[in-house]
């Protein structure tokens, strides 16, 4: 397939996201020869830089991030491809001296605008993009979180987005849809036999989604503290997670075919009434423990803030596969480790329990640190007789194949490129998403309870454990027992 010839604008170019993931996704995608030749790369910020300039902060600052495939050649090729050009969101002849760049050169089959800024600035940009033709065709624009802290701010910002710019231009950017692990879960559930049969109601007794971080909101608290973790990762990132693990098979793998899926999955999620937010969800903050700071204590955090570092929720999916199955769904930070995974849990079979007594079989899939497949099961002991033990099959997803694993942006931002849309989020989905969480945020809001304080690096607020508790479930690391305890 031929790589579009494309001219990459990168609004924010001297922020953070720049720095650290963008600008290092691009490279890579260049060191792999993914990239066309000829495609360039346009920064633009407020800062009255010139291009060297520009060049020499990247080179201080951008680079470090660059972990792998590092040669200097390549940096030097990949630098060649980048303009830097100051624009105030704010001046329309910045824009028109913009579209001056762009349309000076011919061959251009693509121009990606990537707003890498504050949201309060989309509707600007966006209308200046237009007076200035650069909302064509060609043109399509990737919008980063967070899309709104609400349903309202957020059908605001998509409504200011759609005045200038057709649905099928818009990228809304969710990095968890650019990691493999998840993106596997469609031909792990739907290029197979073994799974699609059990997945569902009558074998899955339960569902775990977890974000567990062992970072705390390090320099971010001024921007953490107005969010918080549900905001930040549960209207977002674990949604996806969700959509994955309970969608329905796609009638195609075109971007609205599965995207369709996904919607179903979100408009299926029960709505909490705020007696259901007070019984079947847990918000926490982390607390002081050993050199660790307290949340309060962090650069930025108002003394006495409530905002949750932690939260869990027990959700449903009223769907004819899932209703009644348990979707368990938590993310916190400072927690003891780092993971991303989803656990199924199946129930026990009364039939295979009469022979050997076993405890019940689990799906894990680990997204991050490693990328496996774990099914949980048991086969015989060795030895006379005929007892059974826990055993696990492995796939490991990262020496499956021989191909390099990309790192979650450099996959999306090649996606826009290429103009595939399936792994971004699409306005009704987006909206749907929040619709869900605003019960929840809403009486939160609400509680003038504190949230449940955690020791920093522990696993979370006790609370989240009574969550499970109440249903007879349990927190996967928890929750070993049953599967080691030799059967009989
Ligand atoms: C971001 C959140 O979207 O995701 C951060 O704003 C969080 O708070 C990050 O740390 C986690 O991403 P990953 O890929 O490291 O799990």
């Amino acid at each position: 397939m031929s790589q579009p010839n494309f001219d990459f604008i990168l609004f924010g170019a001297t922020g953070d996201l720049a720095m650290r993931k963008l600008l290092p996704a691009l490279y890579q995608a260049h060191a792999a020869g993914l990239l066309n030749p000829n495609g360039r790369i346009l920064g633009v910020s407020r800062s009255p830089l010139d291009t060297a300039q520009y060049l020499a902060k990247a080179e201080a600052e951008s680079r470090i991030h660059i972990k792998q495939n590092f040669s200097e050649e390549k940096w030097a090729s990949f630098t060649a491809r980048i303009r830097y050009q100051p624009l105030d969101v704010s001046r329309p002849e910045d824009f028109a001296r913009l579209a001056d760049t762009v349309n000076a050169r011919e061959g251009t089959d693509c121009i990606v605008i990537y707003l890498s800024t504050a949201p309060k600035f989309f509707a600007p940009a966006c209308e200046h993009l237009a007076a200035v033709g650069l909302n064509a065709p060609n043109v399509r624009i990737v919008l980063e979180k967070p899309l709104g802290t609400d349903l309202e701010s957020s059908r605001e910002i998509n409504a200011d987005v759609a005045r200038h710019f057709r649905e099928n231009q818009i990228y809304r950017i969710d990095h968890y849809l650019g990691k493999e692990s998840l993106q596997n879960l469609l031909p792990l559930r739907f290029a197979n036999v073994f799974f699609e049969p059990v997945w569902n109601r009558d074998y899955i007794k339960s569902v775990q989604i977890t974000i567990a971080e062992t970072l705390g909101v390090e320099e971010r608290g001024e921007f953490y503290d107005a969010t918080g973790a549900l905001r930040d990762m549960v209207q977002n990132h674990i949604v996806q997670m969700l959509c994955f693990t309970a969608m329905e098979r796609p009638k195609s793998l075109s971007a609205d075919d599965i995207r369709d899926e996904k919607l179903k999955v979100i408009a299926a999620l029960k709505p909490l009434s705020a007696a259901d937010v007070a019984r079947y969800t847990v918000r926490g903050q982390y607390a002081a423990s050993g050199s660790l700071k307290g949340y309060t204590q962090e650069h930025k955090v108002p003394a006495g803030s409530r905002t949750e570092t932690y939260a869990a929720i027990r959700a449903e999916i009223d769907t004819p596969r899932w209703a009644g199955v348990p979707f368990y769904l938590r993310t916190g930070k400072r927690l003891s480790r780092r993971t991303a995974e989803i656990v199924l849990d199946f129930k026990r079979q009364p039939e295979n329990a009469a022979l050997f007594g076993c405890g019940a079989n689990r799906i894990v899939i680990t997204l991050q640190p490693d990328e496996t497949v774990r099914l949980k099961g048991f086969v015989k002991q060795a030895g006379s007789g005929m007892s059974a033990i826990s055993a696990e099959m492995l796939l490991d997803l990262e020496h499956a194949a021989d191909a390099r694993r990309a790192e979650a942006y450099e996959i999306l931002l090649r996606e826009v490129i290429d103009g595939r849309l399936a792994l971004f989020n699409r306005r009704d989905e987006l909206e749907q998403a929040w619709q869900w969480v605003m019960p929840i945020l809403d009486a939160w809001a609400a509680d003038p309870a504190a949230p449940h304080p955690y020791p920093a690096g522990s696993n979370g607020p006790e609370a989240a454990e009574k969550l499970l508790a109440e249903n007879g479930d349990a927190w996967a690391e928890n929750d070993a027992g049953s599967l080691k305890t030799p059967c009989r």
